[in-house]
């Protein structure tokens, strides 16, 4: 089958590699008819991690099962289906606890698992003909028969319960004002989680034109930190205050404020800076135990300066983490059958596999309102 195969930095390649078959009696083996790129992805294409040349990306899929395991029971060849990027066993005491992001069974060492991702386990990626999903009974969630609402629904297997999640580490209630750093997929799903929750008022923080015209779309307030102080700007906005929540949809990516550099600490310190105190963070933006390329010794020790001293004396708490896809996606699946919620809004671009190569590198520049590709690979 074809499939996007990692060659080095900023280089994939649409290949030949091997079809997946069923290892296990409840594997199945889903036909992919989207697949969605990732600001994750873009981690491994910059050659910032130990991705290895060969590895198959893609963990934000959605298909149709082809083949079923003898051991499977909840599903049927034909079924349409999405899948957390999570892969998670279902019976360890996290994935009991509904914390499946930190699986403790699916890849032993490290908590959680993944398709397609550096460190997160043997699960080949997606942005591929097929996949095989281990578990499947437990890693899959179905969906209406058709191809209706497919780009909302793809939005399932990551963005829209990452973006979600960014408020429920938060803790965002009806009323509430919050502040979401970065403009991207998750940041943009962040924005509208939090009125989906509510909120009286949300701002968004980016530079990129595209994405903040978005956020004014869905009826954000965008901020441009190109044009001053984002903190100053949005606490003149929220009565000197600051506003009650924050998410940072951005990671240890983040550009330092008013120079060309990255600085990896500078939205957990703006956060710090924008929320009132009392207040609450969430953060799923990634930050990591390694960066090679970070810009000193400690970030490259992924040891960033951040003000905790602030932070204390402002009584904020912090949550952080990958999402928990599998706690909200049935919950935000049947928001988008009951047409209360469309999240694909956020989806610029829908191509075929065959344009993997193009699309990686506009998302990765971010130019052209390359904000969220969708890939078909059977288109
Ligand atoms: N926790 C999870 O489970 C999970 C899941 C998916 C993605 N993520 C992470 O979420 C983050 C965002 O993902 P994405 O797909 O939206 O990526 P993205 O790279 O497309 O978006 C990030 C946005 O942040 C903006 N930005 C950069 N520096 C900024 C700053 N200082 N202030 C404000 N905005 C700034 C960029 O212009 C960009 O638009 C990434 O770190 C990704 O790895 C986490
Ligand atoms: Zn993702
Ligand atoms: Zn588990």
């Amino acid at each position: 089958m074809r499939a996007v195969v990692y060659k080095g930095p900023f280089e994939v390649a649409v290949e030949q590699v091997e079809d997946p078959r069923i290892q296990h009696p409840n594997d199945v083996i889903v036909r992919v008819t989207s697949t969605a790129i990732c600001g994750s992805d873009l981690h491994m294409y910059e050659g910032r991690t130990a991705a290895e040349p060969g590895i198959v990306f893609g963990h934000e899929n959605l298909g149709v099962i082809e083949e079923t395991g003898d051991g499977v029971t909840s599903l049927s060849s034909g079924d349409r289906v999405v899948m957390p990027f999570n892969v998670a066993c279902g019976f360890c005491r996290n994935c009991t606890a509904g914390l499946t992001g930190f699986c403790l069974t699916v890849n032993p060492g490290f908590a959680g698992g993944a398709y397609g991702y550096v460190a997160m386990g043997p699960y080949v990626g997606g942005q591929a003909e097929y996949v095989r999903v281990p578990s499947a009974d437990f890693n899959c969630l179905k969906l209406p028969e058709g191809t209706e609402k497919e780009t909302d629904f793809v939005l399932l297997a990551d963005i829209f319960p990452t973006g979600y999640h960014g408020n429920e580490l938060a803790d965002v209630r009806p009323g509430e004002s919050v502040a979401v750093y970065g403009g991207g997929p998750v940041g943009l799903m962040a924005a509208y989680s939090a009125m989906l929750r509510g909120a009286s008022k949300v701002f968004v923080v980016d530079r990129v034109a595209e994405r903040l015209q978005k956020a004014e779309e869905i009826g954000a307030v965008p901020i441009n930190f190109t044009e001053g102080s984002a903190v100053d700007q949005i606490r003149e906005q929220t009565g000197g205050e600051g506003t009650d929540k924050g998410i940072d949809a951005v990671g240890y990516q983040a550009q330092a404020h008013g120079e060309d550099r990255e600085e990896p600490a500078t939205v957990l310190n703006q956060l710090v800076e924008t929320v009132r105190p009392t207040g609450a963070l969430g953060v799923p933006g990634l930050y990591v135990p390694r960066d090679p390329g970070g810009p000193d010794d400690q970030a490259k020790q992924g040891m960033l300066v951040v003000a905790v001293g602030r932070l204390f004396e402002k009584g904020l708490r912090m949550g952080t983490g990958q999402c928990n896809v599998k706690r909200y996606n049935r919950q935000l699946r049947d928001l988008i059958i009951e047409g209360r919620a469309t999240p694909s809004f956020v989806v610029s671009h829908e191509l075929p596999l065959d344009q993997a190569s193009t699309a990686y590198e506009k998302f990765d520049k971010r130019i052209e309102g390359y904000t969220k590709v969708v890939l078909h690979p059977h288109a």
